[in-house]
């Protein structure tokens, strides 16, 4: 029988005799994107009502989550071997006189679900991308009859509805707020199209609402997600279609938020109006996260990107006309199907002509059910692990020379943390680049300007200008760059 098929919504009875808030411990780990990390936050939002407090160890937890990644093997290996770690941390807990839930949710949850339960019957429940806002009527069920359940469905009403608020406590002042998922590009070595579905875009004014609580909770930044969050088209508080840009210049109107980031963008979808408001916005922050893949055209074709190595080329020079001192990231995969040497110069070319101040790259991993999984011709593992090496080493030269760069200059920083050492403080620049300096907490959750001193492959370092944070009700933004 459909596992589903007796599913009920919880009444007013189970939650009159669910757990006061705080009672029961919920251990949620997060693999791969900030999508994921976006959706644990989601998933301890919706557990709350049930009484769930996230913990930050599984030792003691009523219910471990592990948000899974699909896109490379060693992502979906390593849930896996973490499920094996629980089955023993289970098991324990079980001879104790205790119990434990396990459940498996996001990328690997959706393509791997049945082979999940199969191996680990220990797992209690899977839920896909698109419906762990099921997981508290979930695990309700699991309770009452002790049997497990799978929940893989693209359910044609957006999670997104059926979410709590948003739990402001405890919150840094950046957050991510995803505002499309899924994907329709299919790229052929890509799982994302399978496993989060088409795209899909959320209602501006869901979006502007949600901003809205973050901010009145403390966030001054908010970075925009989706799988392709430059193909954003979501309705309108006008009921007209906004696009990415549109969105973008509203939630500049929200009081308090002062920076907006977005990511991940396809180069197919770099339109006018968005590379305008980098021009136009200064809360829109001068950094662009637009993957490559490679620079063969051949590949690229194989691939089925629907760009060339030259048209990539132009949209840099693009938004560097429309930002000058734009910071540009970039993902690359090496070692895909029949990639030859010259193919592989050709990404390194594409590298040395855009210079990144940061980037991604991989070796290709096969991905079952996509079409390169398919295609044969194989890379022989040492030249592509050689070729990662090469491409790896060009992108760390080209980001140790962007934050060289840097030194010298006064940058706003928003700062989100304590360091490691005492009276050190961490924050991030218009660039994203993690800045390390010395000053009062109390500048933690504000932005203040920092004369950037020194730097390393991953941070920069510096000192607070006149030793204060700028007062963040009179900031208009960061325009340094115009100096
Ligand atoms: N193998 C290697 N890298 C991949 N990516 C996506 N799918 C694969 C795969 N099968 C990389 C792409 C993408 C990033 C998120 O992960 O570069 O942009
Ligand atoms: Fe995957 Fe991105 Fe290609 Fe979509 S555009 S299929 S998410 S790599």
């Amino acid at each position: 029988m459909d596992p589903l098929a007796t599913m009920r919504a919880p009444t007013q009875s189970d939650l009159r005799t669910a757990p006061k808030p705080g009672t029961k411990k919920l251990y949620i780990k997060t693999y791969g994107c900030q999508m994921n990390v976006y959706d644990s936050e989601r998933i301890a939002d919706a557990m709350g009502p049930l009484g769930y407090q996230p913990v930050t160890t599984p030792g003691d937890a009523d219910l471990v989550v592990l948000n899974t990644c699909h896109i490379r093997e060693r992502a979906a290996d390593k849930v896996f071997s973490e499920l094996g770690r629980l089955r023993e941390l289970k098991a324990e807990r079980r001879a104790g006189g205790g119990d434990m839930r396990i459940a498996v949710a996001g990328c690997v949850a959706q393509a791997e679900g049945g082979e999940i339960l199969r191996r680990e019957p220990d797992v209690d429940l899977v839920v896909g991308p698109q419906s762990y806002h099921r997981l508290p009527e979930l695990l309700l069920r699991v309770q009452e009859d002790g049997r497990s359940r799978i929940e893989t469905e693209f359910a044609a009403q957006s999670k997104f509805d059926s979410l709590p608020r948003r739990t402001p406590a405890g919150r840094g002042p950046a957050a991510f707020v995803t505002v499309q998922e899924g994907c329709d590009k299919f790229c052929t070595f890509c799982v994302v199209p399978y496993t989060r579905g088409g795209e899909i875009s959320r209602p501006a004014e869901k979006i502007l609402a949600e901003i809205q609580q973050l901010s009145d909770s403390g966030v001054r930044e908010v970075t925009l997600l989706g799988q392709n969050v430059n193909a954003y088209h979501g309705v309108g508080p006008d009921d007209g279609t906004w696009s990415l840009a549109r969105l973008i210049s509203a939630i500049s109107s929200v009081d308090g938020i002062a920076r907006i980031r977005y990511m991940t963008s396809h180069p197919r979808d770099m339109s006018d109006d968005l590379m305008a408001e980098h021009r136009d916005n200064p809360k829109l922050m001068p950094f662009l996260h637009l993957p490559f893949q490679s620079g063969s055209d051949r590949i690229l074709k194989a691939m089925n990107r629907k760009h060339t190595a030259a048209d990539y080329l132009r949209l840099i020079d693009r938004a560097r006309a429309m930002r000058p001192d734009i910071a540009l990231s970039t993902d690359i995969i090496v070692g895909f199907p029949g990639e030859s040497e010259a193919d592989f110069q050709a990404t390194l070319a594409v590298v040395r002509e855009a210079g990144f101040a940061q980037g991604y790259s991989f070796k290709y991993s096969p991905r079952p059910g996509t079409p390169a999984a398919e295609m044969g011709d194989a890379i022989d593992e040492m030249a592509t692990a050689e070729r990662l090496e090469q491409v790896q080493t060009l992108l760390a030269s080209q980001q140790k020379a962007f934050n060289t760069g840097c030194i010298g200059r006064t940058l706003p920083v928003l700062f989100e943390k304590p360091g490691r050492n005492p009276g050190q403080i961490i924050g991030r620049s218009p660039y994203l680049q993690s800045v390390n300096a010395t000053g009062s907490l109390a500048v933690i959750g504000q932005i203040a300007k920092v004369a950037i001193e020194s730097c390393g492959l991953n941070s920069i370092k510096g000192v607070l200008v006149n030793g204060n944070p700028n007062n963040i009700n009179a900031y208009q933004g960061d325009t340094t760059w115009q100096g």
